[in-house]
């Protein structure tokens, strides 16, 4: 593999609405995150990515933009950003900002251009369709956010437009080179600003399977999944590979694609050699959980499936370029809570699960706050307590899944992005130092307990390990086997042990005892140090180590 220099670097993701307020009005901005720039440096981080901050109605929270060449008002302004990007390269850290393009906000003056004119210029940016009432729809895709994906175009009652996503999301036509060429303009005069990429929201959604046509209903509304559409959908390439040479493979920036559904041939394009994107995120851990039906039962064997889940993905890409692990982002409850069983909960556990995506190949992301082990919000009451535009499709597909309504909260409790998305907990001070008046979303209770005063000065607390594991990446005596050595998976086979080896100048062992009962592994060769583990005094008698639950070890093995 071609060596690339975003391959040794540790990516955070802040979600600026909830990272830090400084202007008190309960919303983060982005002079809260330059106050925190050192708090960063000091975790060891080298990129930022910032979920959007460009102008927007905030339905989606910022993906539905209105501007692409400005700042939200209440994030801050285009000279705070400038701030923030000068003060990053100040730390070696530089800013990644979200890229979304599948679709804009119908605030943004090309769509409210394309009302007024739909036959004009501005309606070949969108798929705006005529229909009269009571018509069948061109297609019968079902929107993420639930419901069709077609609408009426505002102020017209002969027509509609598609939106994959919320209404208020109306999708841009990657078929049309004007509006190709607008977002390269677009991409360019950021990249030119000095940020050091883009992470690429769901890219995959560009190319359509036209012309429209209905796919097998897949649930009682009548509808079809959008994903039924892009099996079929081929030819996003020519998009994808344009776009990078009109702007990325220019500036060698880093980008990491929100992709999913790509096929197995396609992977060395995407993220090989000269690949559309630098990286792209390994959901697969994130699929384990979701079942046809809706359910609130644990999930057996969580263990087993996340280890098969975590080693698949990454033997697919071997030899080809790197994934980004992650275990949680805006979009996805909290790893802790989602990959390890309530009753294990603990530091221990949480600190396990850090190790284990960490130490596999590829690039690590933290999401804000796993740094401290932020969890899920207790059990939600009631749908007004949250926020997201997803959570009504959420608990209505629980209800038709024959949920009662209590448990189709309790579905909200364990999957809703609400979970990442409350402020960050810095301080047991009100609103948890986040803010000094309410915040736009509530706290979790739980921040009296974790937060990060708590833990900066504690050796053996989570964020000290995430601390940890970043210097050890960092360390040049293993860099090189961290980030580029074989993955060999060790005794997969023995139940709840997740266990590997990385290999290149070095060999490093990681093992991971996956559950609270105690078992031991069998070493195939001598320890030649141990570099990190989450329990003092692990035992080493015989060529075996005694693993208590939840153990998490990274050694050094002889060669
Ligand atoms: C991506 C984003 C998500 C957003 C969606 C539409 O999946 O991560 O937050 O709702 O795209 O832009
Ligand atoms: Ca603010």
């Amino acid at each position: 593999m071609e060596k690339k220099w975003w391959h040794r670097k540790i990516v955070y993701q802040i979600y600026p609405k909830s990272f830090k307020d400084s202007n008190s009005d309960g919303i983060g901005d982005i002079r809260g995150i330059i106050e925190k720039l050192d708090y960063l440096q000091d975790l060891g981080i080298d990129l930022l990515w910032l979920s959007p901050i460009y102008r927007s109605p905030l339905a989606d929270q910022g993906y539905d933009i209105s501007d692409y060449y400005n700042i939200d008002p209440r994030f801050g302004s285009l000279e705070d950003l400038q701030e923030l990007i000068e003060e990053g390269k100040k730390r070696n850290i530089g800013i990644v900002m979200d890229l979304v393009v599948n679709h804009c906000s119908d605030e943004h003056e090309w769509f409210k251009k394309a009302c007024e004119d739909p036959e004009g210029p501005y309606g070949k940016f969108f798929y705006i369709e005529d229909h009269k009432k009571g018509e069948k729809l061109p297609c019968n895709w079902r929107s993420y956010f639930g419901g069709s994906c077609w609408d009426y175009l505002p102020g017209h009652d002969d027509k509609i437009y598609l939106h994959v996503f919320h209404k208020k999301q109306p999708d841009l036509n990657w078929e049309n080179p004007l509006l190709r060429k607008e977002i390269y303009k677009m991409i360019n005069w950021w990249l030119d600003k000095g940020i050091a990429g883009f992470r690429i929201d769901a890219i995959i959604n560009i190319k359509k399977k036209l012309p429209f046509q209905d796919y097998p209903a897949d649930r009682c509304d009548g509808l079809s999944s959008i994903e039924n559409m892009l099996k079929e959908a081929t030819g996003i390439g020519e998009f994808l590979n344009e776009m990078a040479d009109e702007c990325f493979r220019k500036h060698d920036s880093f980008t990491v694609g929100e992709v999913f559904n790509e096929k197995d041939s396609e992977l060395p394009l995407f993220i090989g050699e000269n690949g559309y994107f630098s990286t792209m995120f390994d959901f697969s851990t994130t699929f384990i959980d979701e079942t046809p039906v809706s359910t609130v039962e644990p999930l057996k064997d969580l263990a087993e499936k996340y280890k098969k889940a975590a080693f698949a993905s990454h033997k697919r890409v071997e030899g080809i370029g790197l994934l980004s692990n992650i275990i949680e982002n805006h979009d996805e409850p909290r790893g802790v809570s989602r990959y390890i069983k309530p009753e294990d909960l603990c530091d221990n556990s949480k600190k396990m699960l850090a190790g284990i995506y960490f130490m596999m190949p590829g690039i690590p992301f933290i999401y804000q706050g796993q740094e401290i082990g932020m969890e899920n919000l207790p059990e939600v009451k009631s749908m007004e307590e949250l926020d997201d535009c997803a959570n009504p499709h959420l608990y209505q597909r629980a209800i038709e899944d024959g949920l009662s309504e209590k448990d189709a909260l309790k579905i909200l409790s364990l999957k809703s992005r609400d979970n990442a998305r409350t402020p960050f907990q810095w301080s047991e001070d009100k609103y948890t130092g986040f803010s000094d008046t309410e915040p736009w979303l509530k706290v979790n209770p739980k921040y009296k307990d974790i937060n990060l005063e708590k833990q900066k000065d504690d050796a053996g607390s989570v964020f000290n390990f995430y601390k940890e594991l970043i210097k050890l990446r960092k360390n040049p005596d293993y860099l090189d086997t961290m980030v580029y050595g074989e993955f060999s998976p060790y005794h997969e086979e023995q139940k709840n042990l997740l266990s590997f080896k990385r290999k290149a100048d070095k060999t490093i062992l990681v093992v991971a005892n996956y559950q609270n009962e105690p078992q031991s592994l069998v070493l195939d060769r001598p320890v030649k140090s141990i570099l990190m583990s989450n329990r003092k005094d692990i035992c080493f008698d015989n060529g075996a180590i005694s693993l208590q639950g939840y153990d998490f070890i990274i050694a050094e093995l002889e060669n």
